[in-house]
């Protein structure tokens, strides 16, 4: 047992990350190419306190983020020598179920949360290099643009471990998301394309290469808001998807039907088999869209786009 000491100014601290939503370049951002994604405003939230115990404690709807929570404590006290036992308790915006995020978005509102918490001063990147290394020890696999998103917030183009974060712009997106209903496995769609890849290296990597400049013309277009462009290169980057094998027939009919009611473009975000699709809509076409997909069965999920970074809570 370790006396508790007034380290910081709190005693109890609450911090929250945003979920994201990839726009483009999922997968290939796993081969080192660049992805885009955009922080929203669904949030995880991390409360932070220093306990008398023997054991750190966490309360957590999710089994799947005590892990998460764990290792970060872990890592932190083992990085800044604390020996303090804490408790740390989440709740969130948004069921891990959709796919936005939520392991990583608890990973770093920890680390964030414990920084406070113990009175060390920790930069943004810091904070993303210590969460992406709690990803990989947990799930072995990842590029990382996801503690990118809930570390920065806004709509970032990324490298793999961080070797660009980049922000495009401060600007909400006319999105529509729609999610598919199924939990997406993604270590296994991300290990699927890795066979694909060692089987048919050449056609893979042409796959990927068409991907990253469907990528490249869709930062630069973002950049001067022709959503009518990235849309087509969302739809094209769905397409790539669908050549990789990790498309369902659910996502494309909602991708379909959104492209067919007016968006501007669609595709499925994420590793596929799954959790959910996304459309660029003006706001003309947007309630037409919303019931397209609805009609497929799709469930839409309010989001707004461009969400702030790991931040504290009142
Ligand atoms: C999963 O949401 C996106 C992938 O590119 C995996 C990753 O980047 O970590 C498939």
């Amino acid at each position: 047992m370790w006396p508790i000491t007034t380290i910081s100014n709190y005693m109890k601290i609450k911090v929250s990350a945003p979920g994201k939503l990839m726009l483009l370049g999922e997968h290939a951002v796993v081969y080192g190419y660049p992805c885009i994604v955009t922080a929203v405003d669904k949030r995880l939230y991390v409360q932070a306190e220093i306990i008398n115990e023997e054991e750190d404690e966490i309360i957590t709807p999710q089994v799947k983020e005590s892990r998460f929570a764990l290792e970060s404590i872990a890592k932190f006290k083992e990085n800044y020598k604390i020996k303090n036992s804490v408790r740390i308790t989440t709740n969130g915006d948004f069921s891990h179920n959709v796919g936005l995020g939520s392991s990583s978005a608890v990973t770093v509102a920890t680390f964030k949360a414990l920084s406070l918490l113990f009175g060390v001063s920790i930069s943004d990147r810091k904070i993303f290099d210590l969460s992406y290394a709690v990803n990989l020890k947990i799930q072995g696999l990842g590029s990382g643009f996801d503690i990118a998103a809930a570390t920065y917030g806004q709509t970032l183009y990324f490298i793999r471990a961080g070797k660009a974060i980049e922000p495009l712009n401060n600007e909400l997106l006319p999105i529509v998301v729609g999610y598919s209903g199924i939990k997406a496995d993604t270590p296994y769609y991300v290990r699927k394309v890795a066979e694909t890849f060692k089987a048919k290296k050449s056609e893979m990597e042409r796959i990927l290469k068409a991907i990253s400049y469907l990528v490249e013309q869709a930062k630069t277009s973002l950049k001067v808001k022709d959503f009518k462009t990235v849309g087509r290169l969302m739809t094209e980057n769905h397409n790539l998807l669908k050549n990789l094998g990790v498309s369902t027939d659910k996502l494309d009919k909602m991708v379909t039907t959104a492209t067919s009611a007016g968006a501007w473009g669609a595709k499925l975000s994420g590793a596929g088999g799954g959790d959910c699709m996304i459309a660029l809509v003006s706001e003309g076409r947007r309630r037409l869209v919303e019931k397209a997909i609805e009609n497929t069965g799709g469930e839409i999920i309010n989001v707004s786009n461009n969400a702030e970074g790991v931040r504290i809570e009142k």
